[in-house]
């Protein structure tokens, strides 16, 4: 069995709105209604029909300006902006459910450990458990920017200050003994006082001395998850994670990086198995293989069209970390003559985007290249699901990380086509045992 998960990669931003733009048909009131709570909750309950484990809420808190030096591409179209902050809606998921996890993104230049401890520990207990950490560095110099910094921290001092960051937000945490709340209305006593300690840590990014002012949730610490790729990001998860979006192009790529993880645990004094490593994919998928060959080759034609290669200009432009603007080139330019290693972004993401760019313009890669992959995930709700399963049996585990679009429609194709399937052959859930998101992580 393989676990499943959901990964709004607009966080609670717009979605798919812009038919002109190539988002489909189906894009339904998304242009005007994805600030409330309703697609989500759709989203959510439909999931849990399904058998995911968890839905992802990324998150980033700014306008990009890289691409033209300008807001204007992200403004007119929808990239990246609007975004609402994804933690109010938590509760709110977690209300018209009854088992799935949701996992808000949180930012550790944006949060000051003892801040964030507070909100996911009540977090915890307002979803049941249900709540789990999806921690990033951020990647632009723009969030930054709007949290005080002249420019963004190199990208390893970044992660450094993370690692210090999860130990902050750990050791607040566990500042509760299990046993300091007695809670007893007749004796009158609510806390035993010797059983809750400060922390006391004054390190090289952090000051905090606790205790938590407020007592552990029902999984006390909710899981964490991470998405960097490269060598700092897979420490981080390494050290802390419990379930990491893991981004691979091929199963060789899948097979090497789960290893790699597992290692790394191994050094850290980790089992393999307190981690789910779940690999994120956009699958194309339809009741038929050949409407699902149809729907590729539509979306891989958008793609070289001059609204897919601007949006994929204006992405890498982010993913550099806000460095390289490459609306600055022209289309064909050989891309050796641009310096890559300026980017101080995501590091495997621009890795993955210029893999084999040698002799290539950066009109043919923008056109061809995608952050994402399909993993080959292409066919019909039986094809979809015999692929998924040979590539679980090849990589050993744990599942996959589905990347939208997040359109009501594409939403039933995955719960109400796929996963049946899925559920049938024996290779997802059919229920929930546990209560908590770590309980599902851990279920198998
Ligand atoms: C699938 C995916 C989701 C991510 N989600 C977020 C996010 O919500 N917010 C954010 O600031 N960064 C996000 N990132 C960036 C990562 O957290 C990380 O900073 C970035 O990938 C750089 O890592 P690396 O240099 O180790 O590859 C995401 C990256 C990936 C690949």
């Amino acid at each position: 069995m393989f676990h499943l998960g959901w990964f709004l990669g607009n966080g609670f931003g717009i979605q798919e709105w812009n038919i002109a733009a190539g988002d489909g048909a189906y894009t339904s009131t998304n242009a005007t209604d994805w600030m409330k709570p309703d697609l989500y909750i759709d989203l959510a309950r439909s999931l849990e029909r399904a058998g995911f484990d968890f839905l992802l809420f990324e998150d980033t808190s700014m306008i990009e300006d890289t691409y033209k030096e300008s807001m204007e591409v992200s403004l007119r179209r929808g990239f990246m902006a609007p975004k609402n902050d994804p933690m109010p809606l938590v509760p709110l998921l977690t209300e018209h459910t009854e088992h799935i996890g949701v996992i808000p993104t949180v930012s550790t230049i944006q949060y000051p450990p003892y801040l964030a401890a507070r909100l996911y520990t009540t977090l915890d207990h307002l979803t049941g458990g249900r709540v789990g950490m999806n921690v990033v560095t951020s990647v632009s110099d723009r969030v930054a920017q709007n949290f005080g910094f002249e420019r963004h921290l190199d990208h390893d001092e970044r992660y450094r200050m993370a690692y210090e960051w999860i130990d902050v937000v750990h050791a607040l945490e566990q500042s509760w003994d299990e046993d300091a709340i007695i809670a007893d209305p007749v004796a009158g006593v609510y806390a035993d006082h010797t059983k809750v300690h400060t922390i006391d840590h004054r390190g090289e990014f952090f000051s905090s001395r606790g205790p938590l002012n407020t007592i552990p949730g029902p999984q006390r610490r909710p899981p964490v998850c991470s998405a960097g790729g490269s060598p700092a990001g897979r420490e981080l998860a390494a050290r802390y994670d419990d379930t990491m979006i893991s981004m691979c192009a091929t199963v060789e790529d899948m097979k090497e990086y789960r290893a790699d993880i597992h290692r790394r645990m191994i050094a850290h004094g980790r089992q393999p198995d307190e981690i789910r490593l779940l690999f994120l994919a956009t699958p194309t998928i339809a009741a038929t293989d050949e409407e699902a060959e149809a729907k590729h080759a539509a979306k891989a034609q958008w793609r070289t069209s001059d609204a897919g290669i601007e949006y994929n200009l204006w992405n890498m432009s982010y993913v550099s970390g806000g460095r390289i603007d490459f609306g600055a080139y022209d289309l064909d330019t050989p891309v050796e003559q641009i310096d890559l290693s300026r980017g101080n972004g995501e590091h495997s993401s621009m890795a993955n985007l210029f893999k084999g760019s040698e002799g290539r313009t950066l009109r043919e890669i923008a056109g061809t290249s995608h952050q994402t992959t399909d993993l080959g995930l292409i066919g019909s709700f039986e094809t979809v699901a015999d692929k998924m399963a040979e590539i679980m049996d090849e990589v050993g585990g744990d599942g996959f990380l589905v990347y939208g679009p997040t359109t009501r429609q594409n939403i039933i194709d995955y719960t109400d086509g796929l996963a049946p399937v899925l559920r049938r052959r024996g290779h997802i859930r059919d229920g929930y045992s546990g209560v908590t998101l770590r309980d599902h992580l851990f279920e198998f």
